[in-house]
Formats: C-alpha cells, sequence, structure tokens
C-alpha cells in the first residue's frame, strides 16, 4: 500500500475551485492506497450571510474536507472530538462493515476523546458522492444542523474518462441554518422538531447565493449533497436542464434529462449541465415543497409555519469560459445489476404516534421507538428482501438504510436500475425497495432521514447473521 494524503482544499470547498484544483497525493501507481484524514469537531466562529455564526464544523470549516478514494483504498481517519458534548462519526452510504472501527454508528466518542476509524473500501465499491455525518441518537438533528457534514468521494472508471475529467466539477453541499441575532443556532421547539426544523438561511457549501461558474458549449458537472437536517429541494435550474449521470449509490445506467431534481435529506445526485447560450446570470431555484401533503389545508398552513414557501435563489450560474472539447453523454454508463426475487418480504410502518400530540416517542417505526439494546430485523448475510414501506402518517419520511444500497420496486417513479440509499415515502403513500445484505455482518440501522425523526425514536436496528 502507497499513502495518497487525504485532502483538504485550501479555504474547503466553499470557493468553488474545480475539481482540478483538488491537492491529491501524488500515487506512482494504481495499487490500493491508505487515504489518511485527520477530523477534529469542534465549535467554531464562522461567518454566515455576512454575519457571525457559531456553528459545529470539522476542522473548523463546514461543509467538512472533502476525502476522496478510490475502490480497494482504506480511508484511515484520526477522529478527535472538540466539541463540549459526545460525537461520532457515520459514514452515509458507504458499503463498508457497520462492526469494529468502521461504520459503526454505536460507537461515542465523548468530549475530548479520540478514535480512529478504519474504512476498508471493498474492491467492486461503486464509484459515488457519499458523505460522513455525526450519528449520535438524540443529537443528530442539532449537530448536523450545527453545520457537521462533509463530502467523501470514491472516484472510478467514469472519473477516469478523459472528457469527464477535463470536465469542471463542482460539489455543492445543501445546508440551511437558524441562527439567532447574537450569532447562536436556534433551538427549535418541540412543534418544530416534529415537523423537522428547518432553517430560513439556506447555504451552499457555507455560502449564500454563491455564483457558480458554467462553460458554454460544454458540460459543467454538479455533484449535490443535502445535507439539511429536515428541508426538502426542489431544484431548477433557470434555462437549463440536468443531465443525471448517478444518484446516492452511484451511476445510472442510462444518463436521463430533467428540468427539476427533488433531494430529500441524504441524498445526492450528479448531474451535468449543458451550456448551451454564451453568456448569462441563472439562478438555481429551489421550488416550494409541501412535505405535510395529507394535511387539511387549515392545519396545513399551521403546521407549516414559517416554511418558506417562496422559490429561493440558493445559487447563481454565470457563464465564464467556453469548453476546450466538445464531447456528448454517453447512452449508457454502468451495467447494475437488477436484484433477483426475494427470499423474504417485510414490512415497516412509519408512526407518529397520537397524531398531533407528537410527544417525544410517538416516532416509530413498526409501533416502536428505537432502542439501541434491541434487534428490530434479523437478516441472512446475502439474502435478498423485498421491505414494503408504508407511510400512514401525516408526514413525508425519507426512509434511509446503512451499508446496503437498494433498489426500488415499486411506489416511487425511478428505474430499479438505480442504487439509492435514501428514498422518499410520501404521507399516505408506500413504497417496495429490494435490498440485498451482502458481506458485513453485524448490526446496523435503518431510519427517517428527517434527522428530528430519528431522533424522536423512528429508527430501527437491522442485524445481519451468517447462517
Ligand atoms: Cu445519513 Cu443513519 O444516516
Ligand atoms: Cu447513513
Ligand atoms: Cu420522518
Amino acid at each position: 500500500m502507497d499513502r495518497r494524503q487525504f485532502l483538504i482544499r485550501a479555504g474547503g470547498i466553499a470557493s468553488f475551485s474545480a475539481a482540478g484544483d483538488i491537492v491529491r497525493a501524488q500515487t506512482s501507481n494504481q495499487g490500493p492506497a491508505l487515504v489518511e484524514a485527520v477530523l477534529e469537531a469542534r465549535e467554531t466562529w464562522a461567518t454566515l450571510a455576512g454575519r457571525p455564526a457559531q456553528l459545529y464544523t470539522y476542522n473548523g470549516q463546514t461543509p467538512g474536507p472533502i476525502i476522496e478514494a478510490r475502490a480497494g483504498d482504506t480511508i484511515r481517519i484520526s477522529f478527535r472530538n472538540a466539541l463540549s458534548e459526545t460525537t461520532n462519526l457515520h459514514f452515509h452510504g458507504l458499503h463498508v462493515s457497520p462492526a469494529g472501527n468502521a461504520d459503526n454508528s454505536f460507537l461515542e466518542v465523548p468530549s475530548g476523546e479520540s478514535i480512529t476509524y478504519e474504512l476498508p473500501i471493498p474492491k467492486a465499491h461503486p464509484s459515488g458522492m457519499f458523505w460522513y455525518h455525526p450519528h449520535m441518537h438524540g443529537s443528530v438533528a442539532r449537530q448536523v444542523s450545527r453545520g457537521m457534514a462533509g463530502l467523501i468521494l470514491i472516484r472510478g472508471e467514469f472519473d477516469d474518462q478523459p472528457e469527464v475529467r477535463d470536465t469542471p466539477e463542482y460539489f455543492m453541499v445543501l445546508q440551511d441554518f437558524d441562527i439567532s441575532e447574537a450569532g447562536l443556532v436556534n433551538e427549535p421547539t418541540t412543534a418544530e422538531k416534529a415537523r423537522g426544523r428547518e432553517g430560513p438561511l439556506v447555504t451552499v457549501n457555507g455560502k449564500v447565493n454563491p455564483t457558480v461558474p458554467l462553460v458554454s458549449n460544454g458540460w459543467t458537472r454538479l455533484r449535490l449533497l443535502n445535507a439539511s437536517s429536515s428541508r426538502f429541494y426542489r431544484l431548477r435550474l433557470e434555462g437549463h436542464r440536468f443531465t443525471i449521470t448517478g444518484v446516492d449509490g452511484g451511476l445510472v445506467t442510462t444518463p436521463f434529462e430533467t428540468e427539476e431534481l427533488l433531494l430529500v435529506p441524504g441524498q445526492r445526485v450528479d448531474a451535468f449541465v449543458r451550456g448551451e447560450v454564451p453568456s448569462g446570470v441563472f439562478r438555481l431555484l429551489n421550488l416550494p415543497y409541501d412535505r405535510f401533503g395529507a394535511m387539511g389545508g387549515g392545519m396545513n398552513s399551521f403546521i407549516v409555519g414559517r416554511l418558506a414557501m417562496e422559490p429561493l435563489a440558493v445559487a447563481s450560474f454565470e457563464y465564464t469560459a467556453s469548453a476546450q472539447t466538445q464531447w456528448s453523454m454517453p447512452d449508457r454508463l454502468a451495467p447494475i445489476e437488477i436484484l433477483s426475487a426475494p427470499q423474504v418480504r417485510r414490512t415497516f410502518r412509519f408512526g407518529m404516534g397520537m397524531g398531533m400530540g407528537m410527544s417525544a416517542g410517538g416516532f416509530t417505526i413498526n409501533g416502536r421507538s428505537f432502542d439501541p439494546n434491541r434487534v428490530d430485523t434479523r437478516v441472512a448475510l446475502g439474502s435478498v428482501e423485498d421491505w414494503d414501506l408504508i407511510n400512514a402518517s401525516a408526514m413525508d419520511h425519507p426512509f434511509h438504510i446503512h451499508t446496503n444500497a437498494f433498489q426500488i420496486v415499486s411506489g416511487a417513479d425511478e428505474a430499479q436500475s438505480t442504487w439509492r440509499d435514501v428514498v422518499l415515502v410520501p404521507a399516505g403513500r408506500s413504497v417496495r425497495i429490494r435490498l440485498q445484505f451482502s458481506d458485513y455482518i453485524g448490526r446496523a440501522m435503518y431510519h427517517c432521514h428527517i434527522l428530528d425523526h430519528e431522533d424522536l425514536g423512528m429508527m430501527g436496528i437491522v442485524d445481519v447473521v451468517s447462517v
């Protein structure tokens, strides 16, 4: 193994430098590397929308540094908790072990303590964009909404193609904040937690409405993450369409065009934009989205409260250069093996207790609130299962599971030939997913990725056992 340093781009990713500016250690061969990162969780005063704000950061920046690796590499993270409260790290979407010092969300790192996480990335790991964030049950929404999130890139063959490599690539981490006059993050009320906290200040890489360069007569690659604890983003780029090449768990088989993207918390998208005009500025708009679909009119406006219902410019794209090379998007990117028929079917019902009462503990899956000492679902290593996710509640719930991505069988208009690790289950609807529990035994979590709902108990444990 040779060593490839982890990368921290000067100034974080806030400066919108292209991927070519990423600092990478030089490797002399293509063999597996050890990618070493040093991360410290700490409280930092930052500037948000021109005002000071006290945030939770990794290495003093939000979002945290990008960690980049390739399938077959090992990521080693020396993590220190300089917060005054317990935290830990979860590696969202990575297909790595949920046990030991890998993606083990049961680990706790008390204030002042350190730990070394070690993540051997399997040789067959899909390339894509994943992320790290805290997973301390009860504090996840608070810690993430104060700024704790960072990207993990797994590079692969698609990224190596010269046309793709030469395409300017921008990472866009979407976060929202609720900051007081004094620069402190406001603690949400019980009702705000029940619906999922949203902050009025929407940022991309910690900036309000930043300018992103766009090339004319060529492609620009956008890699988006919704790192907000509850906010959904329904995105549209004025005058342009997105060509989608990847979702959560990697490449799609066939790129497709769309005018609008819905990114629910935890989801990622890899989108290319073709610059077809010579110049101009185009806004990336976040359009209103109603997460409370099944609630009646009056109730709806009560619960939505001050959540923004106006289109909001989250970034502005400005033509700055013209493309050096012309290329067209291939028709097929990566073959995706469609999972075979399931051996087991299960049902998971999201519950919100006594409706509007919404007392803590009222947030459940199959009637039970999270208990770290209880296994909810025991599955056999290697088996394929269909899970019916049933949302009879009055609010949308984005379902997420650790360790293994899944394919969507029905209930969401998405081809089965994509790998997702978060799927939206809208209020009053159900979605069937198909999963295979490959490679790793051990306990992992599944939950609603509205992080307040997770903290309030909408989470369960799956234990993968060898048979
Ligand atoms: Cu991104 Cu269990 O979470
Ligand atoms: Cu996760
Ligand atoms: Cu939820």
